[in-house]
């Protein structure tokens, strides 16, 4: 059998941040070590310094080997669900991904391919689908769901009994109140504080920064 290698799918800038949480999960004996990435762009990574990550060719033509093992790393549902589309039908392999940093509680239930990345955490009786990507300090609390392919981006709280749907994006900061729920496919702006359901598909936001006053220079 050849020797395991964990591929990453997708060459921008998630990528890099997931070689660190990857390598750091290899060094904990998680995961195999990282063998390269994959982009139908060609390689994206040129002219970044990480010499041990070579680029293998695009996804399109890729064909998985014995000892491969994948993680979606990019961040947009569709994106991970196209790449999974490609890769899955040809045997691929997807490997859960949580950083040692990372709290899984026993009671927590967790799918194929889930990301976690450092200082995230989900409470007890949570149930995290397929797919979905926790990024940098996002919690989950108690009986929260998410559901397969939603991406949380960094600094998200989702708070005890909250109800997130399937292929939902979640952008930074943001806040669910107990209970919520968050229908597929919606999408939630950076920042802000979800305090009523949000239906399937919709687009939520609130709380801009406004500008409270700007320094004027001095006209002498
Ligand atoms: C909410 C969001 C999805 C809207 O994207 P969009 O449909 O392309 O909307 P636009 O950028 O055209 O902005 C539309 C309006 O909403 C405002 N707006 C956009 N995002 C906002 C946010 N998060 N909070 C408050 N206002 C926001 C814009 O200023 C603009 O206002 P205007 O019409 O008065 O000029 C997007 O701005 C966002 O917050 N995405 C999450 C980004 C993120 O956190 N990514 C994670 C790291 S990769």
């Amino acid at each position: 059998m050849s020797k395991e290698r964990l591929i990453l799918v997708g060459g921008g800038g998630f990528c890099r941040e997931l070689y660190f949480w990857a390598s750091e999960c290899h060094a904990a004996g998680r995961l195999p070590p990282v063998g390269g990435y994959l982009d139908d762009a060609g390689d994206t990574l040129m002219g970044f310094d990480y010499p041990d990550m070579p680029w293998l060719g695009g996804v399109e033509a890729h064909e998985p080997g014995s000892g491969d093992r994948y993680v979606l790393a990019v961040g947009h549902p569709r994106a991970k669900r196209a790449l999974h589309g490609l890769l899955a039908t040809r045997g691929a392999i997807f490997p859960r991904l949580i950083h040692p940093s990372a709290r899984v509680l026993r009671t927590a239930a967790l799918g194929e391919g889930v990301i976690f990345c450092p200082g995230s955490a989900a409470g007890p009786d949570t149930k995290i689908n397929r797919f979905v990507t926790f990024n940098a300090v996002c919690g989950a609390g108690h009986d929260a769901q998410v559901g397969e392919f939603t991406t949380i981006s960094s600094a998200v709280d989702i708070t005890g009994g909250v109800q997130i749907g399937k292929d939902v994006m979640i952008g930074s900061g943001v806040t669910f109140l107990p209970r919520i729920k968050v229908g597929d496919g919606a999408t939630i702006g950076a920042g802000c504080t979800v305090y009523r359901s949000v239906p399937a598909g919709a687009t939520a936001y609130t709380q801009p920064a406004k500008i409270l006053r700007t320094i004027r220079k001095d006209p002498s």
